[in-house]
């Protein structure tokens, strides 16, 4: 049996962030990893550029059902203290849009900088190494893995969430969670492209690859702007993305398809300035003209001139293309969602260590935990803050 002052159940973005940080304190550190490789989401994680944080970093950037469980982390361990870290390490990057921060060159230099701060803090990172079973005895945490025993004082669970299940996510966080008896929010995916009813998905056969610049907001109102794609499943793109994380099943989403024009007063000046063009012609002068002829050849809007439009006519036209309602079906799932929504109930947790309040020295941390970032670097950002305060309290 092998004997740590921490095991950390997981080698990705914030298992690896703990034990260097514990580590560099004089711990000595085990993080286990079922995978072949260490930080497989990292590494397939933005395009394969990994988009590693968000100089926008708030709290009001994830959903958590105590919104202010992420304060404390965010503001100890920054996004300004993980960009110092990868300056220190020579780390070519590039800003995006939004705040978001992407690699030069490859996810994998990120994965190279943490797995070079575990050696230098002495931390043993062991792959291919299930942990299957985890039990309580006097002397601390006992588990039992496919590769021998660990015993250990402090337990980290950095075991991620459910999401792509084909690069080796397990439940295991949850079911050491409700083995201590800590309850453990329901989980969905989230980041999630929608899945469309049969009859939609005929509607826009033929749209697939097309993308629209639309600001989408949820029932519970929650907008983000950004692009929706229409793809052979329905409907992706970064702005569907994110309204996923708000959206429930039977719910549906509004669409502004306008949102920087208000289209009564363009087709006003339409019927003044080319009173003869049809509503066709001009409405494909600022949406794809693909879009515009479904609408038309499914009559959701009349295929006049411009001067034939009735008042009425013109209000209901713009009230569609303001608020474009679709009723997705579902969503893709685990298999290709970003994130895991709901997980270990941070009321379970102490915000500045994340210690179970009803388990000494059992501990969680990143995406396991209830508590789901935007897209856009937040989630990566949880992960190393998470790591960071935990790493600095076992
Ligand atoms: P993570 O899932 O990374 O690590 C958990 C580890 O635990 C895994 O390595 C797993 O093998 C291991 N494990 C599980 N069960 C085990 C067991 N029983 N025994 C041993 N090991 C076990 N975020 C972001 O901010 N920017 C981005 O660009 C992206 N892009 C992105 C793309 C794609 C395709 C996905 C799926 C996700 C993203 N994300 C993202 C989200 C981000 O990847 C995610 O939030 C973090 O990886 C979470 O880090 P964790 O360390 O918590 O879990």
């Amino acid at each position: 049996m092998k004997e740590f002052d921490v095991v950390v159940i997981g080698a990705g973005a914030a298992g690896l962030m703990c034990g260097a940080t514990a580590g560099y304190r004089g711990k000595s550190v085990a993080i286990l990893d079922m995978g072949k490789k260490a930080g497989r989401k990292i590494l397939i994680s933005g395009g394969g550029r990994c988009n590693f944080t968000n100089e926008n970093t708030k709290p009001e950037n994830y959903l958590c059902r105590n919104p202010h469980f992420v304060k404390s982390c965010l503001s100890r361990y920054t996004q300004f203290d993980f960009i110092d870290l990868v300056d220190r390490h020579g780390l070519a990057f590039h800003h995006k849009t939004l705040g978001q921060l992407f690699c030069d060159n490859s996810a994998q230099d990120i994965v190279d900088i943490l797995m070079t701060e575990c050696e230098w803090a002495g931390v043993e990172v062991t792959l291919r190494t299930e942990v299957l079973k985890v039990s309580k005895n006097e002397d601390g945490y006992y588990l039992n893995t496919s590769n021998g025993d660990y015993q250990c004082q402090s337990l980290v669970v950095a075991s991620g969430g459910l999401t792509m299940p084909k690069l080796g996510a397990t439940p295991i966080g949850y079911q050491i969670a409700e083995q201590f008896n800590l309850a453990v929010l329901p989980t969905t995916a989230a980041l999630v492209p929608f899945t469309l009813h049969d009859h939609d998905k005929q509607r826009f056969d033929g749209l697939s690859g097309m993308s629209i610049d639309c600001l989408v907001s949820s029932e519970n109102e929650q907008s983000f702007r950004e692009n929706i794609l229409f793809t052979h499943r329905g409907l992706s793109g970064p702005a569907i993305l994110q309204i996923s994380s708000y959206w429930q099943a039977g719910q549906a989403v509004s669409i502004n398809l306008l949102p920087d024009l208000t289209l009564s007063e363009l087709i006003a000046s339409w019927r003044q300035n080319s009173p003869k063009k049809s509503l066709k012609n001009c409405l494909s002068e600022i949406l794809p003209k693909r879009f515009i002829e479904i609408l038309i050849n499914e009559q959701a809007i009349p295929d006049k001139a411009v001067n034939q439009l009735t008042h009425t006519e013109i209000k209901q036209i713009h009230d569609y293309f303001h608020n474009w309602m679709i009723k997705p079906n579902g969503t893709e799932g685990y298999r290709t969602a970003e994130v895991t929504l709901g997980g270990v109930d941070t009321d379970e947790l102490s915000s500045k260590t994340f210690e179970a309040k009803k388990a000494k020295g059992l501990y969680f941390i990143g995406e396991v935990t209830e508590v789901t970032g935007w897209l856009g670097g937040y989630n990566f950002q949880y992960a190393w803050s998470s790591g960071v305060a935990c790493g600095l309290a076992v």
